[in-house]
């Protein structure tokens, strides 16, 4: 599958280990699809250190706020969706005011496993209402497992009633073959191990319906011949004065970054069937809004999304 083919997707979850890139992609891809025409918003999912108004200059909150022409940003924080999913399942106002004030329920709620993640997926759902593509910012990759493997335990424990009903047609989003699991990785072994184990475990458990995808982040692309290596391997064997040594050894790193890389990549690509997207590093001296920019610059080429349809690149 293609990245365009990607895009068209009605509900992407972006998920992988911390600080391998995801709030950038979920951005990236957000702006992306604005660019192509589409109604988007891209969520960050309760966090205590939220990303996402660095990047777009905007404070962000439960409602989405619109940054661009046709994408918004919010933060799906757990209160603001607790209530929303209350109105919509409690007949009365009066009810839902009950329920939230009472200490005894909130308790219940915190330690009733799964609560909090039907809660999430719910507000997820209400916001497919209203945009042709949601990107979810998913909390790292364990946590995305349990966000999605509740709803089988809820249809287990609940035989009938409106938990059950809210389930059941969260269930069948999450299996529509147009949401997809977006992975983030980088080259380092710890990484990838742990990428292909989250996923061997959600394929197995068939969480979800479309196939999911894969971007290598931070890749160092491939630009060394074989006789360049050769001669990098040998070279760093003889006695050479500073000036040249330096030379060689920045070889021998680049040589290095780059087999990390044709590692993971042959391994994701082993265990997702499909190759990963390689995204080299960006620049951007560590700012996290440039950053996003030429992500999506970069990605950009890829769907035929030119320089100047994009904001801030
Ligand atoms: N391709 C890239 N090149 C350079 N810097 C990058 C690249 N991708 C991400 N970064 C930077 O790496 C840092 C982590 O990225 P990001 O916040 O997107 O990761 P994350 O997976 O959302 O992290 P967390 O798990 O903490 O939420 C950010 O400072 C971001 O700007
Ligand atoms: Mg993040």
């Amino acid at each position: 599958m293609s990245l365009a083919q990607l895009l068209d997707s009605r509900l992407l979850m972006v998920t992988g280990k911390g600080g391998t890139g995801k709030t950038t992609f979920a951005s990236a891809m957000g702006i992306l699809g604005a660019a192509k025409g589409k109604r988007v918003v891209v969520c960050e999912v309760d966090t205590q250190r939220p990303a996402l108004p660095a990047i777009f200059e905007t404070e962000v909150h439960f409602d989405p706020v619109e940054v661009h022409p046709g994408l918004s940003v919010c933060n799906i924080t757990w209160n603001e969706a607790l209530h929303a999913y209350l109105r919509r399942s409690l007949p009365m106002k009066r009810l839902v005011r009950m329920v939230l004030e009472n200490q005894l329920i909130a308790r219940l709620l915190d330690i009733t496993p799964g609560s909090r993640e039907v809660v999430i997926l719910s507000r997820v759902g209400n916001l497919l209402e209203e945009y042709d593509l949601v990107v979810v910012d998913m909390p790292a990759s364990g946590h995305a497992f349990s966000l999605l493997d509740i709803l089988s335990t809820l249809l287990t424990l609940f035989r009938s009633g409106p938990v059950r009903q809210r389930a059941l047609e969260l269930q069948e989003l999450i299996h529509d073959l147009r949401t997809r699991l977006v992975f983030l990785a980088i080259p380092e072994e710890m990484v990838i191990n742990e990428t292909i184990e989250t996923w061997t475990r959600m394929e197995g458990a068939e969480l979800i319906g479309g196939s999911p995808y894969i971007f290598l982040n931070r890749a160092t692309l491939p630009s060394l011949t074989e006789e360049e290596r050769a001669l990098i391997g040998r070279l760093s064997k003889v006695k050479l004065d500073p000036l040249r040594r330096e030379f060689v050894q920045a070889g021998v790193w680049e040589d290095r970054l780059e087999q990390a890389t044709e590692g993971a990549q042959a391994r994701l690509a082993e265990a997702f069937h499909m190759d990963p997207v390689l995204v080299p590093p960006a620049g951007g001296g560590g700012n996290p809004r440039a950053v996003v920019g030429r992500v999506a610059l970069h990605l950009g080429r890829m769907v035929g999304v030119a320089r100047r349809e994009l904001p801030w690149t």
